[in-house]
């Protein structure tokens, strides 16, 4: 007894040494994507007539600005810079190789008049506005088509100044669906980092078709109560590096998507490769990540560890429906830390929200290889709802090495949905009951070629093999 116990403590110190060596590693796409590049040109908004007084408004200066920078762009690319001030702005567009760089106590503050967000086009997966058929408003800083572009600071903030839009969206007089504070489409190469994004009309970061993209150092806040104020929105884009951000607003903390029902279904553009680390998110309504509910266009190869949630509604959860068709799969999901959270994990199979009545019903979603391990709950309501769809099963649903100190006698509860799980406290449910550890069929994301550098790969898989058995041994 007390041999295997020592020996199991070394095995274990191995297993950490070789899993922290492991998680250091991080996606050999991240490690491309330069945060900062230098640009030989460099402006001033001020020279542009701006007033940072918080009441002139200063749209035509930045447009200005970034016409004029436009001449750079074959030369290096260029920089606007923002100094300390209160800039008042309708929304902008971005061009490609600009840096725009915020000082310290520098902030750019959306318009409260609608008509300084002009309506755009609804976007070609979704099939109309997401929240009103039609038209939408235009983020308050834009870019479509772009490459290599950078928005930046020395944590100056960007404030949409959403509370009129909140206003408008729950007395019904908005014309469009409300717009982001930043969007780029069709874009490459776009970094977001070292900036505080305040008060979004709605969801704050949005790269939609985009790849390469790399957000970092961000700090995100809307009231806990604002309406659909999302953090971070990875949307039929790949390649994207989110780390080390702070996010507390009124819905989700991180949600990948790829397009809604038959549009985004005939769209086609899956997110893939999305790589998320040390994030701490507080979110009242949503989730700490999440994926979905639109994911016509299917969702895999995300790795997501050291998430810290509190205070939050959900901490994990998967949002799907009869109609959406594509899939969420090979999901791998590390280092949870929870503290007051109603619902720890969450799968829906009939979340509802449909563009129109022209959605196929029998166009079902894949749900599988979705791998939670190593997260610790306490104050936790309830472990998890785990629901599958009639018909479509939700297969390789793993759990593994979770503690949860749950108030709910019911902690689980899971219906058409089929899985693995070892180490898991309060016990799983029934349709998890299977050892991950006997059988080859959980998702570990380091099979995943798409996530990780070579070298330390077949490493982790021994180190897993190793584990399971010893962890059933230990728990035994
Ligand atoms: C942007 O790129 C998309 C996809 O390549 C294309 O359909 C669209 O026409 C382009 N838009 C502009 C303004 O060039
Ligand atoms: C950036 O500013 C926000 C809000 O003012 C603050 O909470 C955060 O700690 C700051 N981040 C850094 C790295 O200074
Ligand atoms: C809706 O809210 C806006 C913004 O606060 C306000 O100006 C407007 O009067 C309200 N309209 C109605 C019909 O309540
Ligand atoms: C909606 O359109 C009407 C008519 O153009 C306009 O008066 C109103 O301000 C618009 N509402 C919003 C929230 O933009
Ligand atoms: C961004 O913030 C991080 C952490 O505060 C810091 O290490 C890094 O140097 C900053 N980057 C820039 C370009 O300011
Ligand atoms: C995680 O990110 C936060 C900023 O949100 C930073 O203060 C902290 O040092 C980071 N932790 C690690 C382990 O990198
Ligand atoms: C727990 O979270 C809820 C929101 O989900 C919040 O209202 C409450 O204040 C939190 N409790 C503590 C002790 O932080
Ligand atoms: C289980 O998860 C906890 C919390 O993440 C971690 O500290 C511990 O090392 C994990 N145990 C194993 C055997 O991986
Ligand atoms: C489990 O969920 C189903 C459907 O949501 C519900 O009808 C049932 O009462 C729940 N069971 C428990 C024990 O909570
Ligand atoms: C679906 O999963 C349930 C357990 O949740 C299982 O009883 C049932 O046999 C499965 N159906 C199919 C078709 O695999
Ligand atoms: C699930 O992951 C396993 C490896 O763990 C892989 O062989 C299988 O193809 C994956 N399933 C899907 C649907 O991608
Ligand atoms: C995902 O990442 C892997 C390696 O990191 C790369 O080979 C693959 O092409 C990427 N997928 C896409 C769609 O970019």
């Amino acid at each position: 007894m007390r041999r295997s116990a020592s020996l199991l403590q070394v095995l274990l110190v191995f297993i950490t040494m070789v899993a922290t060596q492991w998680s250091s590693v991080s996606s050999t796409y991240c490690k491309d994507m330069a945060s900062s590049v230098y640009r030989p040109h460099s402006v001033t908004i001020t020279e542009f007539g701006a007033v940072g007084d918080g009441v002139t408004l200063n749209t035509k200066a930045f447009q200005n600005a970034i016409f004029y920078l436009n001449s750079f762009a074959d030369k290096g690319g260029a920089q606007l810079f923002v100094p300390a001030g209160r800039w008042l702005t309708g929304s902008f567009s971005l061009i490609s190789h600009l840096t725009l760089s915020l000082d310290k106590d520098a902030e750019i503050i959306g318009s409260p008049d609608s008509s300084n967000w002009p309506a755009i086009d609804p976007l070609p997966s979704y099939g109309r506005g997401r929240e009103l058929p039609g038209k939408r408003h235009q983020s308050l800083i834009f870019g479509s088509n772009l490459t290599d572009v950078i928005i930046t600071g020395a944590n100056g903030t960007i404030d949409g100044q959403g509370a009129i839009w909140w206003d408008w969206f729950y007395n019904n007089t908005l014309n469009y669906t409300r717009p982001h504070l930043v969007e780029l489409m069709y874009s490459t190469d776009v970094v977001i980092s070292n900036l505080t994004f305040k008060n979004s009309p709605y969801w704050n970061i949005h790269p939609v078709y985009c790849s390469q993209v790399l957000v970092q150092h961000v700090t995100i806040l809307a009231p806990l109560n604002s309406p659909n104020t999302a953090g971070i929105n990875p949307d039929s884009s790949t390649n994207v590096c989110i780390d080390h951000c702070y996010v507390r607003n009124g819905d989700d903390v991180i949600v990948i998507k790829s397009g809604w029902d038959e549009y985004g279904i005939s769209f086609a553009r899956p997110s893939t490769n999305i790589s998320i680390s040390n994030i701490t998110g507080e979110t009242r309504g949503g989730a700490g990540i999440a994926f979905g509910s639109e994911m016509s266009g299917g969702i895999s190869e995300v790795r997501a560890e050291g998430l810290r949630i509190v205070n939050s509604m959900h901490g994990i959860r998967i949002k799907t429906a009869p109609g959406r068709g594509g899939y969420v799969k090979n999901v791998y999901i590390s280092d949870v830390t929870m503290d007051n959270v109603s619902m720890a994990i969450r799968i829906t199979g009939n979340f509802g929200e449909h563009p129109d009545d022209k959605y196929d019903r029998n166009a079902l979603p894949m749900i599988s290889n979705i791998t939670i391990k190593n997260l610790v709950g306490v104050n936790v309501g309830v472990a998890g709802i785990l629901e599958g769809i009639e018909g479509d099963n939700f297969s390789s649903i793993c759990l593994s090495n979770v503690s949860l100190s749950v108030q709910s006698m019911h902690p689980w509860n899971c219906s058409l949905i089929q899985g693995y799980s070892n180490s898991v406290i309060p016990e799983s449910c029934e349709q998890l009951r299977t050892d991950c550890g006997q059988t080859p069929i959980c998702y570990d994301g380091g099979s995943s070629s798409a996530i990780h550098a070579q070298e330390p790969r077949h490493r982790l898989w021994s180190a897993t093999r190793l584990l399971n058995p010893l962890l059933k041994s230990a728990t035994l």
